[in-house]
């Protein structure tokens, strides 16, 4: 007993709990690469890790993972891929308002079980018509419900029908008409839609398509039985996609804090950008600054949530406790936590401004457990085991650097020398900022043409794995770090956490050494 006492006062005296160990630095920033995690007894396999995450009421990811509002990083190709994983896209900002909602748009209406506005054919039309459209649409189904033109449902041209011999025929001869085809009322679908659709479909052997109508008979949707067993299948996974209440995947947008002439916060527009985003289904907007312990960050954050109390708002950069209860006091639910970390960022070398990630995290998760707000480890992670290190005081991460190399990110890929990159440059890059994120950086758009001072750089990326592949590397990291620390859950990682700091010396022992590695590891 005594040596066992022994033993875990010895341990406890080398790897301290997050509260002992960085008050014991206190005076001192540390990063990642700064410390490293104590191993415990664990009972965890790494592979039933859970990784799901509550950032505020009604957002909850599957994983602790988000892809940066960067306009190198996230548009809606990066942000329905972030989602079908389980974690979140952000869409920049650096865009025309009218095409940001489309991107938001193609997110949420990415497959979900019903799809509400399904294509439809007129009685009226013959089938070569319909072959027509099909071709120059490039449609990759040829069954079609079939409408009059006050949308009741007439009937359904089925796929076998929908051949050249039929050319001449009209729709309203060649379907199966409205008496023999499967449908539900809308209102008979209850709050779990896709149960009941995989019911039926289970119920119905041979039936595919299941229409719905509403109470005059008006077409409102249509189940396919494909979309239905994908869904059903994703259930099962261990990191399912991340979805809304409607089954709809989630999604997240930028919103910029635009002046007007005077230099006072131009509200209208914003509160008009926001209503668009919600309207578009948007889970969560994020006010992102380099600086956001500031008035208008503040204001804007206000009058955001005064004007859509439910919506989750992330806003930031912060690195102060001061800066977390500021803007949580100003009705924020998230807190995006990092100045100067990123890839790309010149903000510490211009500025002289910034703190490393880990003191700046365990500084900010002191204020933010009283406050009720979750925080975002924002920038500077180059490796999955700095996200276990980040996980052990924020509820979730920002990405930027580590994806902007994968296909799904925006961008051409350029070859040079052989190799293939895309561009990953800095919002506060002095050509991103004329692109629009100049207020991001506390400029206005039209001061780019005078010298205004970039934070951030042009750079390239090397093309990496598909987003998948890459993100299943990072999940795999993540829950072996779990299982080393016997967390079966992130809020038991945060609990369990127990850190020390690393010399020089055991930085240069912590990557492979001493040897000629034949292929690059993560
Ligand atoms: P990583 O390291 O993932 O960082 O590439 C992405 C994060 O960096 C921030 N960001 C900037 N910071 N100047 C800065 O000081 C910039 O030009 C800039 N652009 C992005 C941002 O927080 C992002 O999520």
């Amino acid at each position: 007993m005594a040596a066992e006492q022994n033993a875990q006062s010895l341990d406890s005296a080398f790897y301290q709990t997050a509260n002992k160990f960085f008050s014991n630095q206190a005076g001192t920033a540390l990063t990642y690469d700064d410390l490293t995690l104590a191993t415990l007894y664990s009972e965890v396999l790494p592979s039933n890790a859970m990784l799901d995450t509550e950032l505020a009421g009604g957002l909850k990811l599957n994983i602790p993972l988000i892809s940066a509002d960067m306009d190198t990083v996230t548009e809606s190709q990066m942000a329905i891929s972030m989602a079908l994983n389980g974690g979140l896209g952000l869409i920049h900002y650096n865009m025309p308002e009218k095409q940001q909602l489309k991107e938001v748009s193609r997110v949420k209406n990415h497959i979900h079980g019903l799809i509400q506005e399904p294509i439809t054919v007129s009685p009226n039309q013959t089938v070569g018509e319909v072959l027509e459209r099909i071709d120059t649409k490039r449609y990759s189904f040829s069954t079609f419900p079939v409408v009059d033109d006050n949308h009741k449902l007439s009937g359904l041209l089925s796929g076998n029908i929908i051949k050249a011999r039929y050319n001449s025929k009209p729709v309203s001869e060649a379907l199966v008409p409205r008496n023999q085809v499967q449908t539900i009322k809308e209102s008979d679908l209850g709050s779990d839609p896709i149960t009941v659709a995989d019911l039926f479909f289970t119920e119905n052997p041979g039936i595919n398509k299941l229409l719905v109508v509403d109470d005059e008979d008006r077409l409102r949707g249509l189940f396919t039985l494909s979309d239905i067993e994908r869904i059903t299948s994703e259930k099962q996974a261990l990191f399912r996609p991340a979805r809304d209440s409607q089954f709809r995947l989630v999604c997240g947008a930028a919103v910029s804090t635009p002046r007007k002439s005077d230099g006072t916060l131009d509200r209208d527009r914003i509160e008009a950008h926001v209503g668009n985003l919600i309207n578009r289904g948007v889970d969560v907007v994020a006010i992102s600054t380099a600086h956001g312990h500031t008035k208008g960050v503040g204001e804007a954050v206000k009058l955001i949530r005064e004007a859509y109390p439910d919506i989750p708002i992330i806003a930031g950069n912060v690195t102060t406790a001061e800066g977390v209860e500021f803007l949580a006091d100003q009705g924020a639910n998230i807190i995006k936590i990092g100045q100067g970390p990123g890839s790309i960022c010149t903000t510490r070398l211009v500025a002289g401004v910034g703190i490393p990630q880990m003191t700046a995290l365990y500084v900010a998760s002191q204020v933010a457990k009283n406050k009720g707000v979750s925080l975002l480890a924002d920038g500077g992670i180059t490796k999955s085991g700095d996200i276990v290190k980040a996980l052990t005081l924020a509820n979730g991460v920002i990405c930027g650097g580590l994806l902007a190399g994968c296909p799904e990110a925006p961008g051409k890929v350029m070859e040079i020398s052989g190799k293939l990159y895309k561009q990953y440059r800095g919002m506060g890059s002095l050509e991103a900022m004329k692109s629009g994120s100049a207020a991001r950086y506390g400029h206005n758009k039209e001061d780019s043409s005078r010298k205004i001072a970039a934070e951030g750089i042009e750079a390239l990326k090397e093309v990496s794995d598909n987003l998948d592949q890459t993100l299943a590397q990072l999940i795999g990291g993540i829950q072996a770090g779990m299982g080393y620390l016997g967390a079966p859950t992130l809020p038991n990682l945060r609990e369990k956490a127990r850190y020390i700091r690393v010399s020089p010396a055991g930085q240069r022992e912590a990557a492979p050494h001493d040897v000629v590695e034949m292929k690059p590891s993560q």
